[in-house]
């Protein structure tokens, strides 16, 4: 192994302690993964009101009792506390920056009473991203490389190229900024930026459309950008609509923009050590998969017929993840032979709309709005179907759970999801599953119905869930991937060196 690195992790959502998606699960995984390569990683977060120390073991760290940090006029007083992920091989140290006012509240970006974000989340995340810097200080420990995910953590590059320029702590410091979903940026009006306390100047580079935007100055300033699966990078970069504005800003930096896929835990996610389920099974148990189909629809009162296939979604009921397109066919899909069963919570328009399907097909549809972890488990063991019909998705985690348990993805063909679901050909018996190109409700019917018609055989069903099964997307190969990229930025620049030996 080359020279072990420091790394430190900065995430706004790390499994177990807080979680709205997927990046608090990649938070969890990917830190261990390049822990297990050999190298230093760190994590740090904020310590949001709801976090319970005793529960998670937080304790104090005296040399980050008081941490003051300028957001706009007023000096705010934070501390870090530290803790562990604590995983199968490996523990990695997490840090988590307190601030009463900002984090002592029970969501992590949206009020669960108004369901609108925190009218002050600019603030609470330019808090955060100079609280990791000033806690690093503190600490006197200097990371090699500084990697952040989304727009909660994209100051950090910008910081350190300014305010912390001349700092000799940080000389040589870089940074990687993960893009896990570009339809959220962070974008503020111009007050906000008076508030981060960046230099006047830079303003004019780095605002978007007049407002401060917190994605597109971390896109111009890390040293490597990436995003999470290689075909949402191309995406990003040249579809206007799929960057949401920002393909041009990547463009500058193509050169410098990446795509890793995800990958899976499968110390978490796996049918054979799932402790979540009534009944695990492996490939060489397969039918007892269906204990926990009885289970699954027990639990939703349904009944349970071998005969017909449980179609499953998971997800946060955002615009992203194709609600629009269930809504325009739901009457269809409820003609056919199937049950459908929703777990998800987000915006109240798709709640609402899930529980009038529920009313309308009691017999048919399970939905349950809200969060939990144990159901999620549950759904995919117990499912036979798994519907992701996103608009767009970066990666996606849920299909490739799904191949995990045998749950048949039916996948519209974009970002994340056109990476790792392959089209299921009867003839030749390959591939995953069904995937559909257009957004359009029709042709997400036409993809559900060639699943249920290949249901219908069951011998060709079951080579079809263990194709999947048998699918390897485990975090080492994309570790790999971002340590070599982490490498690659420790390496003083060729053109350097060229010039040197002139
Ligand atoms: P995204 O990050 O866009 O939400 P992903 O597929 O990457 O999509 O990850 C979603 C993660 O969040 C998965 O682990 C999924 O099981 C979980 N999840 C989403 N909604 C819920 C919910 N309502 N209850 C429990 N887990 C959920
Ligand atoms: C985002 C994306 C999702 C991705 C996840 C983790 O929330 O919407 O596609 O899998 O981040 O990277």
């Amino acid at each position: 192994m080359t020279q072990p690195l420091n790394i430190l992790f900065l995430s706004s959502e790390v499994v177990p302690f807080a979680k709205t998606g997927g990046l608090a699960d990649v938070s969890f995984a990917l830190p261990q993964a390049i822990k297990e390569l050999g190298h230093e990683i760190r994590v740090m977060m904020p310590k949001y009101g709801f976090i319970s120390e005793r529960k998670f073991g937080i304790h104090e760290i005296v040399r980050l009792r008081e941490i003051d940090i300028p957001v706009g006029d007023k000096l705010q007083r934070g501390s870090a506390k530290a803790s562990f992920i604590v995983g199968q091989k490996v523990k990695v140290q997490v840090y988590f920056l307190e601030n009463e006012f900002y984090y002592n509240r029970d969501g992590l970006y949206v009020d669960s009473k108004t369901k609108k974000d925190y009218s002050d989340n600019d603030e609470r995340f330019i808090f955060f991203c100079k609280g990791v810097l000033e806690s690093l200080k503190k600490l006197g420990w200097r990371p090699d490389i500084i990697h952040c995910n989304d727009w909660q953590t994209a100051l950090v590059p910008v910081y350190l190229k300014t305010l912390y320029k001349n700092e000799p702590f940080f000389n040589g410091v870089k940074t990687v900024l993960t893009i896990h979903n570009i339809g959220y940026q962070g974008i503020f009006g111009k007050e906000s930026f008076y508030k981060s306390g960046l230099p006047d100047e830079i303003f004019r580079e780095i605002e978007h459309n007049g407002n401060f935007n917190f994605l597109k100055a971390g896109i111009l300033y890390s040293d490597v950008i990436t995003t999470v699966s290689p075909t949402y990078a191309k995406e990003i970069i040249s579809d206007d609509e799929l960057g949401a504005g920002l393909s041009a800003t990547l463009k500058k930096r193509r050169k410098d923009v990446y795509g890793i896929l995800n990958g899976v835990d499968y110390s978490v996610w796996s049918p054979e050590n799932d402790k979540y389920i009534p009944v695990p099974y492996s490939i060489q148990t397969i039918e007892t998969k269906y204990e926990n189909k009885k289970a699954l629809l027990k639990h939703f009162g349904l009944e349970y017929n071998e005969e017909i296939p449980v179609v499953a979604q998971i997800s946060r009921l955002a615009e992203q993840k194709g609600f629009d397109l269930i809504a325009e066919v739901i009457d269809e899909m409820m003609k056919l032979d199937i049950q459908y069963i929703v777990l998800g919570t987000g915006d109240p328009k798709y709640e609402e709309m899930l529980e009038k399907i529920k009313r309308k097909y009691p017999k048919k549809v399970g939905v349950h709005i809200g969060f939990s972890e144990e159901l999620a488990h549950l759904i995919e063991a117990g499912a036979d179907i798994f519907l992701m019909p996103s608009r767009y998705e970066p990666c996606g985690l849920n299909q490739m759970y799904s191949l995990r348990y045998g749950t048949v993805p039916v996948v519209r063909k974009t970002g994340g999801l056109a990476d790792t679901v392959e089209e299921f050909n009867s003839k030749t018996g390959r591939g995953t599953g069904f995937l559909f190109e257009k957004y359009s409700g029709q042709d997400l019917l036409k993809a559900l119905k060639k699943a249920l018609s290949t249901y219908k055989i069951r011998k060709v069903w079951l080579k079809l869930m263990k194709n999947g099964m048998t699918k390897d997307f485990s975090w080492t190969t994309s570790a790999k991937k971002y340590v070599e990229l982490y490498q690659k930025l420790m390496t003083p620049q060729k053109k350097a060196r060229t010039v040197k030996a002139k």
